[in-house]
C-alpha cells in the first residue's frame, strides 16, 4: 500500500522546469491536493502513523506546510503551531536564518508556542536541502520541545536534506521520492 501510494503521488506531481529559477525542477504538489481521494490518502497516511504517538502539537511550515499540518493535527487530536516567514507573527518570537535551493530566508515561531518537553511533529510538503526543516527544528528545540519526527509528502534525495536532518537527530517520514 505504501508503494502504491508513492507511485500515485509521483504520477500526479507536476514538474515545472526552471521555476522559480533556471536549473530548478520544481515539484508542484497542487494536483495532489486537488484530487479528493489523493488528499485523503495523504492525510490518512500521516494520521495512521501519528495517531497514538502522544503528539501534543503539529508544527506546519509556511506556506505549503500550512495546508497539511492542521488537517493532520485534527485527525490525531493535536493542536497546530505555525512556523512563519519573518515579520508575520504579532507577538514575541524566536528566529532562525537558513539557505534554500534558491536563496536565503528567515523563519519565526512565537516564543510561547510550545512547552518544554512537549512532543511535537514537524510537517512540510517537501524536503529538498532540508534547510527549512532544520531551521524549524532549531526553533522548536530552542523552546525545549521534543521534536519527534519530520514528515513531508515529497523528498528530493539528491539534495541531501534527509541525511542532514537525520544527522541532526531528526528522523524523517516521507511518502515518495523524486530521483
Ligand atoms: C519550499 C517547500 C519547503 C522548502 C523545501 O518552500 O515548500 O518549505 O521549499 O526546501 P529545503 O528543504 O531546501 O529547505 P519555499 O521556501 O519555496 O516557499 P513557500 O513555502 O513560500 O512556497
Ligand atoms: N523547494 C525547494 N526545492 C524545491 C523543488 N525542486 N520543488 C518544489 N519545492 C521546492
Amino acid at each position: 500500500r505504501r508503494a502504491a501510494l508513492a507511485a500515485e503521488l509521483i504520477g500526479k506531481t507536476r514538474t515545472v522546469p526552471d521555476w522559480p529559477a533556471p536549473g530548478v525542477q520544481f515539484r508542484d504538489i497542487t494536483p495532489l491536493l486537488a484530487d479528493a481521494g489523493t488528499l485523503a490518502a495523504i492525510v490518512g497516511a500521516f494520521a495512521d502513523r501519528y495517531r497514538n504517538a502522544g503528539i501534543a502539537h503539529v508544527a506546519g511550515l509556511e506556506a505549503r506546510g500550512f495546508i497539511l499540518a492542521p488537517a493532520i493535527a485534527l485527525a490525531i487530536g493535536a493542536g497546530f503551531i505555525p512556523v512563519r516567514k519573518k515579520g508575520k507573527l504579532p507577538w514575541r518570537t524566536v528566529e532562525e536564518q537558513y539557505q534554500l535551493e534558491y536563496g536565503t530566508a528567515t523563519v519565526e515561531i512565537h516564543a510561547d508556542a510550545c512547552a518544554p518537553g512537549e512532543r511535537v511533529l514537524l510537517i512540510d510538503d517537501l524536503i529538498a536541502t532540508g534547510g527549512t526543516m532544520m531551521a524549524a527544528l532549531n526553533l522548536l528545540r530552542r523552546l525545549g520541545a521534543d521534536v519527534v519526527e519530520g514528515g513531508a509528502i515529497v523528498r528530493l534525495p539528491e539534495l541531501g536534506g534527509a541525511a542532514r536532518l537525520q544527522a541532526a537527530g531528526l528522523p524523517l517520514f516521507t511518502l515518495c521520492d523524486f530521483a
